[in-house]
């Protein structure tokens, strides 16, 4: 018998890339591939890229220059994910020794091309670009955790927002059909899955190809599968955000106090630069029909700081904004400048000392807010569910569903086993984590 072909693979960016990596995962195996944990152990060493910034970017091409020496073993890489999209054949003439490169609209051609480098090939691509209409749908995904996973709702972005890549990586939006969305949510749930995150670049542009339903629809048809306690959604875009939603989390209990809204920038001005096609009225209405909703929902979003032509009055904006709405959670990143982007070529970029100092300002006043919003919690009661422990500190790990961090202890006798709900009394705030004690039922 043939020694089993064994493959490694190391995930950079977002929760999309981290499930693509499971579907990827989950394909190979069913390939006869078996996972080890580093490098050195494989035959085929795979790198599930990000470029949504020059730096994540950077990464892979770190990690090629660190491991190259391996290619003379007979050892084989192969780059996927968002800068094999972008970069393309350009990733041989960088890095030589590597065999395959495939962007995420190609994995279902997978199969075919880890054929190909078996038998020797040594430049096999997986470039489909806006053409296709694909999605990556398989039934062998490897999910990481046995209580809580994702499934892939839309794949690809339409929105062309000026500085971003994806709509260049991932390929035209395309939506999956609600039948196979539901299948996935009952198969999970009949393995013993209790949460489900529905994943997109912009879920709320969901739109059935079957015109069975909404977003707002499906979001509360997964919520009612049976065994379903949790249901989170990322990531929204604020113009596709409708007021169905929050009626939907009001009729659902087991949909999250939570929703991640990227904003962006506070100034409509940087707004229309940026082509988010929403003003900061707009956005400050879904805000508003959020805070309306019957339980307290907790809100997060992302921010961008220094775009080009962002004046320090613009800044202001966006700083008087975080005051404003009382996110619980902002994740700020300095401007980047990337391929193919209309915003590359865009006037009056801002230095980056001061995209730097802008950034600093804006998380220390949303460090301020945090810290009064996670006080709020002293006193309360929150069910949580248990993700691990964490015994340097002799607590168990914990989140709560407006997707806080609650670490814990318990005066039982064994600790609760991840996956486990229960209530845990909130004892100490800071201002990205609560501490607490469980409640004894
Ligand atoms: N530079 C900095 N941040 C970016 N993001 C997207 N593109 C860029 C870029 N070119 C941020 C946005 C987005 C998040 C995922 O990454 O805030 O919501
Ligand atoms: Fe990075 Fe965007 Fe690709 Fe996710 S979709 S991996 S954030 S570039």
């Amino acid at each position: 018998m043939a020694p089993q072909k064994t493959f490694y693979i190391e995930t950079f960016g977002c929760q999309m890339n981290v499930h693509d990596s499971e579907k990827v995962i989950g394909t190979l195996e069913q390939q006869g591939y078996a996972r080890v944990e580093t490098e050195d152990a494989a035959d085929l060493i795979l790198y599930n890229t990000c470029s949504i910034r020059d730096k994540a970017e950077q990464k892979v091409f770190h990690r090629l220059n660190d491991y190259k020496a391996l290619y003379k073993q007979g050892k084989r890489f192969g780059v996927l994910g968002c800068v094999a999209q972008q970069e393309g054949e350009r990733i041989f003439e960088r890095a030589p020794f590597v065999s395959l490169v495939s962007g995420s609209a190609s994995y279902r051609r997978l199969p075919e091309m880890l054929v190909q480098i078996e038998q020797g090939a040594t430049r096999v691509t997986g470039l489909d670009d806006r053409q296709t209409s694909e999605t990556f749908e398989t039934e062998f995904t490897a999910r990481s955790n046995p209580h809580r996973g994702y499934i892939t709702i839309i794949e690809g972005c339409d929105k062309f927002c000026a500085y971003c890549v994806v709509p260049y990586t991932r390929g035209k939006e395309r939506s999956r059909r609600s039948a196979s969305v539901l299948a996935e949510a009952r198969r999970m749930a009949d393995s013993g899955f209790t949460e489900i995150q529905l994943l997109g670049q912009n879920v709320n542009s969901y739109r059935d190809p079957d015109r069975l339903c909404t977003f707002a629809e499906l979001l509360a048809a997964v919520g009612q599968v049976p065994g379903i306690r949790r249901v989170r959604f990322t990531t929204s875009h604020p113009r596709d955000f409708t007021r169905d939603i929050v009626d939907a989390i009001d009729a659902v209990p087991s949909l999250c106090d939570h929703v991640h809204l990227p904003v962006q920038s506070g100034s409509s001005r940087v707004l229309h630069l940026m082509a988010r096609e929403y003003t900061r009225d707009q956005y400050l209405e879904r805000i508003a029909w959020i805070k309306a909703a019957k339980r307290p929902i907790s809100m997060t979003t992302d921010i961008i700081a220094g775009f080009p032509g962002e004046t320090p009055q613009d800044f202001e904006a966006t700083i008087d904004l975080l005051s404003e709405v009382q996110y619980d959670g902002v994740f700020a990143f300095k401007y980047s400048p990337r391929p193919n982007t209309p915003s590359l070529s865009m006037p009056d970029s801002v230095p980056e000392e001061e995209k730097s100092r802008r950034l600093q300002i804006l998380l220390d006043r949303q460090r301020e807010i945090q810290r009064v919003n996670y006080e709020k919690h002293l006193g309360q009661v929150l069910e949580t569910m248990v993700e691990g422990l964490n015994p340097a500190r002799a607590q168990i790990i914990g989140r709560t569903s407006q997707n806080k961090t609650l670490n814990f202890t318990t005066s039982q006798p064994i600790a609760p086993a991840p996956g486990v709900y229960l209530p845990v009394r909130v004892t100490k705030a800071f201002p990205n984590s609560l501490v607490g004690e469980a409640v004894v039922q």
